[in-house]
């Protein structure tokens, strides 16, 4: 099997990139992640990519030219699906036109509700019963780009901020792994 090659974008901890290069080591997984960025040197998540050896940069893609290099880079790795995974930088036009349809994202809630930051605690506040996680392509809107796919979890009434997050984001292994899946079938 062919495997498509993948960029993933990551800003903090990368939990998501690690679930990601786990579903990469499955033999029917239809990616392989073959380029990190992330926006910053502190992100944690890098030391998944020394981890296994894929290879990974620090770039600041709203800067022209780390932009340029980035998609110099790409064109010559043939990375054909760019994934983020908890970055929180908003990627510029230039980008989301570039790879148009390219790019997913995965974000912390039952989109279009709680688009942007905070999401558990806000669904919290509001006495949600009911949140997730959803994966999407990216548009040049916030968080607003078609769903690929949704899953769901309750809350319970002793839930806080902390469990919450811990609750999703069990979901959101599965579910970016998933929608990968789905988008090449
Ligand atoms: C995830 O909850 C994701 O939904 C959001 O940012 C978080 C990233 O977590 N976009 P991690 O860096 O993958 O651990």
């Amino acid at each position: 099997m062919v495997r498509e090659k993948a960029c993933v974008l990551i800003s903090g901890s990368g939990t998501n990139l690690k679930a990601l290069i786990k579903s990469s080591r499955e033999y029917n997984f239809p990616i392989n992640i073959n380029y990190i960025i992330s926006n910053t040197k502190k992100a944690k998540g890098i030391k998944f990519a020394k981890l296994h050896n894929i290879p990974h940069r620090v770039l600041d893609l709203n800067k022209t030219i780390d932009l340029e290099f980035f998609f110099t880079d790409i064109k010559k790795k043939k990375i054909s699906i760019i994934c983020l995974a908890g970055y929180m930088k908003i990627l510029n036009k230039k980008f989301i036109n570039r790879f148009n349809k390219k790019i997913i994202n995965i974000h912390p809630s039952l989109l279009p509700k709680y688009k942007g930051l905070d999401t558990f605690q806000r669904a919290i506040k509001n006495k949600e019963k009911l949140t997730g996680c959803t994966v999407h392509y990216v548009n040049n809107k916030l968080d607003s780009g078609k769903i690929i796919l949704q899953k769901r979890i309750y809350i319970e009434p002793y839930d806080n901020e902390q469990t919450l997050k811990a609750k999703v984001q069990a979901k959101e292994y599965r579910a970016y792994s998933e929608s990968i899946i789905n988008i090449f079938r």
